[in-house]
This record gives structure tokens, sequence and C-alpha cells, in this order.
């Protein structure tokens, strides 16, 4: 299997969130390559079976940079995908990013968000049970 996680992070919760999903992944043996939204091209991406996307909230919204690189993914027409939402308050965003990529006709596979608390400012804000929660989504994968 391979994998292309692209995200946006701006305190490093989300950063320790996709850094260890890799772990996880080459553990089982795939092939996983990581890019901020700066990085990747949202016009050519690397083929893989399954893209990850993995942003914060901000201003009640996703992370503008994530909405930005989604609208403009090209060529995504029935490939998978999973979905990853940080944020402080008590809800998720993460119908934003699905209604992104169902206008890409993309197919999600699994979704997951992580609320952050004392020390998010920091990138150690991740609540307790952060992994195991991590692990049930690599479980779908
Ligand atoms: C400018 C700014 C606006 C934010 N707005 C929200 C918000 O509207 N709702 C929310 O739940 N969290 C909000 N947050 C908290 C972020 O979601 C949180 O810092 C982020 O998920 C941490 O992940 P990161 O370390 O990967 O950036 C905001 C944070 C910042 C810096």
């Amino acid at each position: 299997m391979k994998y292309v996680i692209v995200y946006w992070s701006r305190y490093g919760n989300g950063k320790k969130v996709v850094d260890s999903l890799a772990g996880k992944l080459k553990e089982k043996g795939a092939e996983t390559k990581i890019y901020t939204t700066d990085e990747a091209d949202p016009v050519a991406m690397p083929k893989a079976d399954v893209y990850i996307f993995s942003a914060a909230t901000e201003a009640f919204n996703i992370r503008k940079d994530m909405r930005a690189f989604m609208k403009n993914l090209k060529g995504m027409e029935e490939r998978k995908y999973g979905i990853i939402n940080t944020h402080g308050m008590k809800k998720d965003r993460l119908q934003k990013m699905e209604k992104l990529l169902s206008k890409k006709k993309m197919e999600k596979v699994a979704s997951v968000d992580f609320q952050v608390g004392d020390g998010s400012q920091t990138g150690n804000g991740l609540m307790e049970g952060w992994e195991a929660k991590l692990d049930e989504f690599v479980g779908q994968l």
C-alpha cells in the first residue's frame, strides 16, 4: 500500500499526529510520503492508494491553506482518502473537509479528530488517549 499525507499544522500538534501515523503505516509495511500543504502540488499529486489530509481548525473552519489546497486538487476522482482535524474547542470540522473532497469525487475511508488542550501552543496539547484513537484510524485505512 502507498499513502500520501498532506498536512497543515501551526504549533506542531497535527504534525505530531501525522508523523506518528506515518510511523505506524511504515510498521505495517506501507510506503508513506508526507508533505505540508506548501510542499505538495494539488494539481500533480503522486499516485497513492489512500490520501490523508490533516489540518487544524482556525476561525471556526479548516485552516484556509488546507481549504485552498483541497479546492485546487485535480485528477483525484475515485481516489480514497482519510481526514484528520485538530481543534481547540469541542466541535470538529471534519465535515468541511468532507464537503470539499466530495466535490472532487473522492471516496472517504476514514476520519478522526483530536481536541487539543493545555500546552497546545507548544505542540504538546494532544489529549490522553490520542494514540489509541490514531490506532483505530489506522485500522480503517
Ligand atoms: C488563530 C487561531 C484560531 C483558532 N480558531 C479555532 C476555532 O475556531 N475552533 C477551534 O476549535 N480551535 C481553534 N483554534 C485552535 C487550533 O485548532 C489548535 O491550535 C490547533 O488544532 C492545534 O494544532 P496545530 O498544533 O497542528 O496547529 C485556533 C487557533 C489559532 C491559532
